[in-house]
């Protein structure tokens, strides 16, 4: 099926300076297909309606986005030369709240949808912002990559829990075997009290949400071994209580996801780490049962039987690097983020911390987007101001759209 012969509203949308008109054959030039829904309108204003938009933004929008659509105020993103369709749908958005309550919210909300068309047909017009200055990016091109990062951030972490996350004194936690995920929650569960420890928290108080990703990947990527400490209990004792936990566990102590490996862990921590679980002071409803339904001696055999185990370092993901991220986010972006379909934000030149904020928003959840949310939940902090960093300092090119007849044929 042709999509140009699919919908009467398919548009050719050919990456060109503004201005200048379109170039048949050029090599950007692409077929954007219409979904039921699309309001092509914007793209399609009259003059006479593009001039009402400025009039409008003028009143209404230019203290906080500037007289062109080039924002100085961090955290307002630039609007010059965006696409009108995205412009359009996202005005629309902040009225109907879906992006929150905000100063955006309150500046639209009295406005018709007829005023919200005619003002983003303004913005679209408009010449994009010059890309940022390569030299606020210097420190993005030279970030290292998380698990060195990682390991500089451990530095103070190694005199208890060993160098290399592998423990060597009784009653301190191996780290290594770990998942990823689980010495993030597990940080973040003493940064927030929810697991009680004031040594930890003091000790993690200070790093931020990237330390703490970057360092659970640095221990996560290391090779594993058991802790190089005592385990007094009776191994094959503890070998047949342990069918209770393979379960979660698993058989050999090294489990999937989330749930912590017991294998190779330090004995005495183990012991405290039930104990706190039977008084209360650690909460997880899936150990409550488990750790109640043991004690005293079992408990220690417990501990030898898993201290005795080879632990292993989890499976990651190959973390994809900046470059890697850019190549799938042009896919929808377009080249250098700048997109070629008038639904679509163009990222080229915006400002970086606009883009930072919004790729947090998408990632918590607080800005909703199917095809935004699932990705954003992969990306670290780090990829996220690198990502940032990236688009701000590409060059912005304007796009003409040209619409062909229903019928009609590109070439
Ligand atoms: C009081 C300051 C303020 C005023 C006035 C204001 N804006 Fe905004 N605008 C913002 C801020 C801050 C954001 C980013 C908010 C967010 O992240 O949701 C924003 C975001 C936007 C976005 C989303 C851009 C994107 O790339 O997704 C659009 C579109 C927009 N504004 C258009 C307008 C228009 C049109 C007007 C006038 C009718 C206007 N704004 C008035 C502060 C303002
Ligand atoms: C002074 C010694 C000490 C230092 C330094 C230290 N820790 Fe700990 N850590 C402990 C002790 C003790 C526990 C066990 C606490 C408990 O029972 O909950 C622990 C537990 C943990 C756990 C939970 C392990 C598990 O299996 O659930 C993590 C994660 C952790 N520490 C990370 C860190 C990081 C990251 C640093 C460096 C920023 C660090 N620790 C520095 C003593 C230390
Ligand atoms: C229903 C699943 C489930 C079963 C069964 C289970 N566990 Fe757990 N266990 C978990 C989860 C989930 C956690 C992580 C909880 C947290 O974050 O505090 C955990 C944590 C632990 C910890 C703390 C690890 C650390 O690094 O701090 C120990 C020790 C432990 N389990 C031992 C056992 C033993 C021994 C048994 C069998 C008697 C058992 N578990 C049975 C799910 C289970
Ligand atoms: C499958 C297509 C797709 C891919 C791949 C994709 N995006 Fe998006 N992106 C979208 C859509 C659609 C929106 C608009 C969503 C909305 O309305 O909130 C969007 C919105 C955004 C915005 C908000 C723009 C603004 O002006 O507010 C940013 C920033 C962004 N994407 C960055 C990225 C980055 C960085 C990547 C790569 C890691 C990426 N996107 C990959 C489809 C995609």
């Amino acid at each position: 099926m042709s999509p140009v012969r699919a919908a009467p509203r398919t548009f050719l949308a050919a990456a060109c300076l503004a201005g200048v008109a379109w170039v048949a054959g050029s090599a950007s030039a692409q077929v954007v297909k219409a979904e039921a829904g699309d309001d092509f309108r914007a793209v399609y204003a009259t003059p006479q309606e593009i001039s009402q938009g400025k009039r409008i933004a003028d009143s209404s929008c230019a203290r906080c986005h500037g007289p062109n659509g080039i924002s100085t105020a961090r955290g307002v993103p630039h609007l010059a030369g965006q696409r009108a369709v995205y412009l359009h749908r996202e005005l629309l958005a902040y009225k109907k709240g879906e992006r929150g309550k905000n100063m955006m919210a309150e500046s639209v909300a009295f406005l018709s949808d007829d005023a919200l068309l005619k003002v983003a047909a303004w913005y679209a017009s408009l010449d994009p912002a010059p890309p940022a200055p390569a030299a606020r990016t210097k420190a993005a091109a030279v970030a290292p990559d998380p698990v060195s990062a990682g390991r500089a951030a451990a530095a103070g972490c190694g005199s208890c829990h060993g160098e290399s996350g592998i423990s060597t004194i009784p009653g301190m936690p191996s780290l290594v075997g770990l998942d990823p995920a689980y010495l993030v929650a597990a940080t973040n569960a003493y940064r927030n009290g929810e697991r009680r420890h004031d040594l930890m928290k003091a000790l993690v108080a200070g790093l931020s949400d990237a330390d703490i990703e970057n360092i659970a990947l640095f221990y996560a990527s290391q090779k594993a071994g058991r802790a190089k400490t005592p385990a007094p209990g009776n191994r094959n004792a503890g070998k047949a209580a342990a069918a209770a936990c393979a379960g979660c566990h698993g058989a050999n102590g090294i489990s999937t996801g989330a749930t912590p490996s017991l294998a190779g862990q330090d004995a005495q921590y183990f012991v405290a780490a039930m104990e706190a679980y039977r008084d209360g002071s650690r909460t997880d409803p899936l150990m409550q049962g488990p750790a109640r339904a043991v004690d005293g001696a079992v408990l220690k055999d417990l501990a030898a039987w898993y201290a005795s185990l080879q632990p292993q370092a989890p499976k990651l993901a190959t973390a994809l690097s900046v470059s890697d991220w850019v190549d799938r986010c042009d896919r929808c972006h377009g080249v250098n983020g700048n997109s070629t379909d008038p639904r679509m934000p163009a990222l080229a030149a915006q400002r970086a911390d606009y883009l930072e904020a919004v790729l947090n928003a998408y990632r918590t959840g607080a800005r909703r987007s199917q095809a935004m949310s699932a990705m954003s939940k992969v990306l670290t902090e780090a990829d996220i101001s690198q990502l940032a960093e990236h688009y701000a300092r590409q060059k912005a090119r304007a796009i003409v759209y040209v619409q062909l007849p229903p019928q009609g044929n590109p070439r």
